[in-house]
């Protein structure tokens, strides 16, 4: 018996090696850790429990018979983080690059699949030079199985990438469809056609990182939500968004016990909102004023800045947080910020989180630009995506709320459930100066006319009374009282349900 054990432990050590100390050092060398090392990283302490430890590839072309590893290139099982579980998958670098063969794609779809069915987060760490070449179609077939997972799983289990190495060609599909993406700076990269093929077809010279590293993706393209320094920081922020989310849409999120107290006032919002109404302020702090211990954790910052979008508690309870920033474009809506939005937005509703909206919007963004690249279209995905979400939403105007964009921002009309006001809000269909230009374009060159106007448009729609008249403000309340108001609306909409009509799925504007 004694050899017995003593031969697992050899196959277990074996299997741990990957693809041999050389290729452990070299990862070492590029700043990476390991496969495994990153496992023990993103989970608690001593959860982690592999699966398909001695999984080797069948292949036997391009003379593969007499190289095989235990694993064949990817960690895959379950662990804890926070003592929640959760299932991973590591890809190893060391072993053929990571690249995928049919029996590691068979490895992924395992652990998706019990994901799936325990109902827990799937999170993969990608590493990988995409598929084994020497297996062909075999490895494709594997990329495929893994991409109909990934859309099987969407709003079902929270998915989790983190890109920490290579990621290119038709495998960055995969946490393309997941519901966030971190990627490292530096050391990982994602695109569809490398450098060397780009400089062929369209002449352009870029470099790796230029064209798909962790910068290009989270401030351009916005394909990636974060980017971290190392792999050790890009973990530790998985195991704090983890903590914000629900195991699947079968749970609500945890609720944690906060240590900030639920009926705080705080006097300091009652003069944030400058007194000129063109003066931007920072609405990043009116929501870390609001929220438990002042903790928002912003998904997509460096992108579209002028949306915020991320979560936060309130009362220990996860909410999702949208808010239209006034630093940045004045706060007004554009394709960037539309999809942003919406696409938190629809998270949120998948995995039943309630969603709190701050709104200080002029509008929409002008211009040719954005016309031809079509804001009608994307302006109507958040629109939509607030439409269709049927969780709490709760929103706080704070200044202004113009036209389409105060019926796109959580408004009642969308079936807002409760619409805070600050005494400060002022909704209407556009500013005084437009309107003024507009209605009384034949007074222009009379200024005292033109001020009398003004003056007149602002003491009639310049405050929130006007759409609390008719209900569309639930009540006009004090801007140092929000988090309670807030937390108790939340309570009074915790049990709440809606029955929409049957269908198959909508056809929200992509
Ligand atoms: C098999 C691979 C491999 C692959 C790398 N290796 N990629 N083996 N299939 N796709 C092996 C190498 O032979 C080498 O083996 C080891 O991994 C490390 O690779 P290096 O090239 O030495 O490492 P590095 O210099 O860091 O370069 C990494 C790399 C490069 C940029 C990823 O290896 C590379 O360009 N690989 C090919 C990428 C690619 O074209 N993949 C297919 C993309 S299309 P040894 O034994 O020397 O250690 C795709 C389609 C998916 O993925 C479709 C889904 C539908």
């Amino acid at each position: 018996m004694k050899e017995i054990l003593e031969e697992l432990e050899q196959r277990r050590h074996q299997a741990r090696l990957g693809g041999g100390q050389k290729r452990i050092d070299a990862q070492h060398a590029k700043g990476k850790l390991t496969a495994r090392e990153r496992i023990q990283v993103l989970l608690d302490p001593g959860s982690f429990e592999e699966y398909d430890m001695f999984v080797e590839h069948r292949c036997t072309d391009f003379g593969m018979d007499d190289k095989t590893y235990y694993g064949d290139g990817v960690v895959t099982g379950s662990g804890l983080i926070n003592g929640r579980l959760v299932f991973v998958f590591s890809q190893d670098f060391t072993v053929f690059g990571g690249s995928l063969s049919e029996t590691y794609g068979e490895k992924i779809c395992k652990v998706m699949d019990m994901a799936v069915k325990a109902g827990a987060p799937m999170i993969g760490l990608n590493d990988s030079g995409g598929a084994r070449i020497q297996e062909g179609v075999a490895s494709l077939a594997g990329y495929g199985e893994v991409f109909q997972r990934n859309i099987e799983a969407s709003g079902v289990i929270p998915q989790i990438s983190v890109i920490m190495g290579p990621c290119a060609g038709g495998a960055v599909y995969s946490p393309a469809m997941t519901d966030f993406i971190f990627m490292v700076k530096n050391t990982s990269y994602m695109f569809v056609t490398g450098p060397d093929v780009v400089k062929t077809v369209t002449n352009e010279q870029v470099t790796q990182e230029e064209l798909g590293g962790a910068i290009t993706h989270t401030t351009k393209s916005s394909v990636a939500d974060a980017a971290f320094d190392n792999d050790v920081e890009a973990l530790m922020q998985v195991r704090r968004l983890v903590d914000f989310l629900p195991a699947s849409n079968r749970e609500r999120a945890p609720k944690l016990r906060p240590f900030d107290v639920a009926n705080r006032p705080e006097p300091s919002l009652d003069n944030v909102v400058p007194s000129n109404p063109n003066k931007p302020y920072d609405m990043r702090e009116v929501i870390e004023k609001v929220v438990d211990e002042g903790d928002f954790y912003e998904i997509q910052a460096a992108h579209a800045a002028n949306i915020l979008t991320g979560f936060a508690r309130l009362d220990g309870q996860t909410v999702g947080i949208v808010a239209n920033q006034p630093m940045v474009l004045a706060g007004c809506l554009d394709i960037d910020s539309s999809k942003k939005g919406a696409r938190f937005v629809r998270f949120c509703d998948a995995f039943d989180i309630p969603i709190i909206t701050f709104v200080d919007v002029p509008g929409f963004l002008p211009g040719t630009t954005q016309e031809y690249n079509g804001i009608i279209k994307h302006g109507a995905k958040l629109l939509f995506a607030y439409g269709e979400a049927t969780v709490p939403k709760i929103t706080v105007t704070t200044r202004k709320a113009y036209g389409g964009a105060y019926v796109v921002m959580s408004s009642k009309h969308l079936r807002g459930d409760l619409n805070y006001a600050w005494p400060t809000a002022q909704v209407a269909v556009m500013g005084a100066k437009g309107a003024v230009e507009i209605l009384y374009r034949s007074e222009r060159d009379d200024a005292d006319k033109i001020a009398q106007r003004t003056d007149d448009y602002e003491n009639h729609f310049a405050n929130p009374f006007v759409a609390a008249k008719r209900g569309f403000i639930d009540e006009v309340i004090m801007p140092h009282n929000t988090r309670p108001r807030l937390i108790r609306g939340l309570k009074a909409l915790a049990k709440k349900r809606v029955e929409t009509p049957w269908k198959k799925h909508n056809n929200l504007p992509l």
